[in-house]
């Protein structure tokens, strides 16, 4: 379809713990994108990783008793588990203590930027919050504590290298009004100019500190040409987005294609980092700003947000285990809206799966390929013209409206299928699986109005063709999920497969499944 690139990204997460389910979000949320982008024929990079220097990790591998590399080593060997089971489709997983991918890129940067004239040595005093990795100013403090990790930072004075921020403003400021880095959410975009400002000016940001003393953290990335400095750990983290490409090695050709990137999917906990300071380290090193942000909510649990720090996480690993990656992902894809805040209960998780998976999808399948099984044997032959038309209105599906006198292939191709790309295309991934989901609906309808195990008593070919449009609908349906459950999809495709027949027709091959795509919990 599209011979269009598509180079998307999630943060590197911080190799200080496992990942919990708000990190999860982020990811799936990233792969259902690089799938379906994948799916339509863009060349697809989908890149992910972690985040492994600094402070916080320094501290967190002392807790344990380990030197930081065996640290991150093993938190990392646990990330990619996961992933594993979460079927992501990442092309690469870039690590920042990588000195062969991750390095020469993130010291090119520093050199780019020194070469600008917009690194200059300073004095930093001021207070620092290990959670966020940064500098933090009074006025944000709540209670005197960073209000999102809910504890004091500390006062530090230090010689630092600073960068140049300010001198970016104005070409900032017009790249965020002007869209050409376009944030999704548009509020995040007011939300980020707001931060523009001080001292009686409105176009002003602060120069930031970009290095930290090696005798205070001494674990990171060295300064080119002074190695008694450390990158600052968040300039050495963006950084990971070229240098996984390629940038600063020899081979850069995968930089060359697919920077910049279409899509950065990130919460919006650390947007400052990428809707400021990154596209200006870009400018700086005369590199082009990515083309959008996409900015999700917190996942949270008991009204806050999910983290480690306030010890309120849920485990992946629980829901995987008890429902399966393709619950999993559904939750994920269509039960929260991915620019809100939504919070996440077992009891919630448990009533939708057996609404929409083992009810709604689920048993639409079975029943389907039961009667397929039943009355013709497991083959079943038509075509579109000669499926019926729908009967009923149906009240449920509220966005399809009045759909009585059209047929499933004419919802599916000039409702069903426009709204899914439109939605996906925008990322709106929920909005996306809706449009399936009512076709699910719809097919339910189709076959209360026809009772093709009824009608198969009195006019079998008028049973085919209704089933024949069931599963017409059914294939359709397993190509839509496949970016957001690849494995449901797989599954339905083996036990629904299409044979062309001479006449121009279809026939659909079907087999009954051993067990149910997805068990009722009770
Ligand atoms: N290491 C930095 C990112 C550097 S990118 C150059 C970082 N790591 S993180 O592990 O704390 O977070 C990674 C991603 O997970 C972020 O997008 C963050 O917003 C997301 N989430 C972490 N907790 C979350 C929730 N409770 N809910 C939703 N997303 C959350 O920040």
């Amino acid at each position: 379809m599209d011979d269009k690139k598509f180079y998307i990204t999630t943060p590197i997460f911080y190799a200080n713990a496992e990942l919990h389910l708000g990190h999860t979000y982020t990811l799936v949320l990233s792969d259902v994108l690089a799938r379906y982008h994948r799916s339509i024929g863009d060349a697809t990079f989908f890149l992910t990783g972690s985040d492994e220097h600094g402070d916080k990790i320094v501290r967190a591998a002392q807790k344990e008793g380990v030197g930081p590399q065996a640290f991150v080593n093993k938190n990392v060997e646990s990330s990619k588990k996961l992933m594993e089971k979460l079927e992501i489709s990442h092309d690469f997983f870039i690590r920042t203590s990588d000195k062969e991918a991750h390095w020469p890129g993130a010291q090119k940067l520093w050199r780019e930027l020194e070469a600008a004239g917009d690194i200059y040595k300073g004095t930093y005093q001021g207070l620092y919050c290990v959670g966020c990795e940064a500098f933090i100013t009074e006025k944000e403090l709540v209670d005197g504590k960073c209000p999102q990790h809910d504890t004091a930072p500390e006062q530090i004075k230090e010689e630092n290298y600073f960068f140049r921020l300010s001198k970016y403003a104005d070409e900032m400021k017009r790249l965020l009004e002007s869209g050409e880095l376009k944030i999704t959410p548009r509020t995040r975009t007011n939300e980020m100019l707001a931060l523009f400002g001080g001292e009686g000016h409105e176009n002003t940001l602060s120069d930031i500190s970009i290095s930290r003393p090696e005798g205070a953290i001494p674990w990171g990335i060295p300064v080119p040409n002074d190695h008694t400095q450390l990158m600052y750990v968040w300039c050495d983290a963006l950084s990971n987005y070229i240098s996984a490409l390629g940038y600063g090695r020899e081979d850069d050709i995968l930089f060359k294609t697919f920077w910049p990137a279409e899509v950065q999917v990130l919460g919006k906990d650390i947007l400052r980092f990428h809707a400021l300071l990154w596209p200006a380290l870009l400018l700086s090193a005369k590199l082009p700003p990515p083309k959008e942000l996409l900015v999700h909510g917190f996942v949270n649990s008991g009204g806050k947000k999910m983290s480690k720090s306030l010890g309120n996480v849920l485990d992946p690993h629980e829901f995987l285990d008890e429902y399966g990656v393709d619950a999993l992902r559904y939750y994920l894809t269509r039960e929260v809206s991915p620019t809100e805040d939504w919070d996440l209960t077992r009891e919630k998780f448990k009533e939708v799966y057996n609404a929409n998976l083992a009810n709604g999808l689920g048993n639409l399948v079975s029943r389907t390929l039961k009667m397929s099984e039943q009355y013709f044997a497991g083959r079943v032959t038509g075509d579109m013209a000669s499926v019926p038309p729908v009967h009923t209105r149906i009240t449920e599906a509220a966005v399809l409206g009045d759909l009585a006198g059209l047929t499933i292939p004419y919802i599916i191709t000039n409702e069903i299928l426009p709204r899914y790309h439109a939605h996906m295309r925008a990322h709106e991934i929920h909005k996306a699986a809706d449009a399936i989901w009512d076709l699910i609906g719809s097919l339910d309808q189709f076959i209360a109005d026809y009772e093709p195990f009824k009608l198969v008593k009195t006019d079998k070919d008028a049973a085919e063709r209704v089933l024949w449009g069931v599963l017409y609908g059914l294939h359709e349906i397993a190509g839509m999920l496949t970016p957001m459950m690849p494995n449901a999809a797989a599954k339905i495709n083996l036990l629904v497969s299409v044979s062309p027949e001479e006449a121009g027709g279809l026939v659909f091959v079907t087999k009954v499944p051993e067990s149910p795509l997805f068990m009722r919990k009770e």
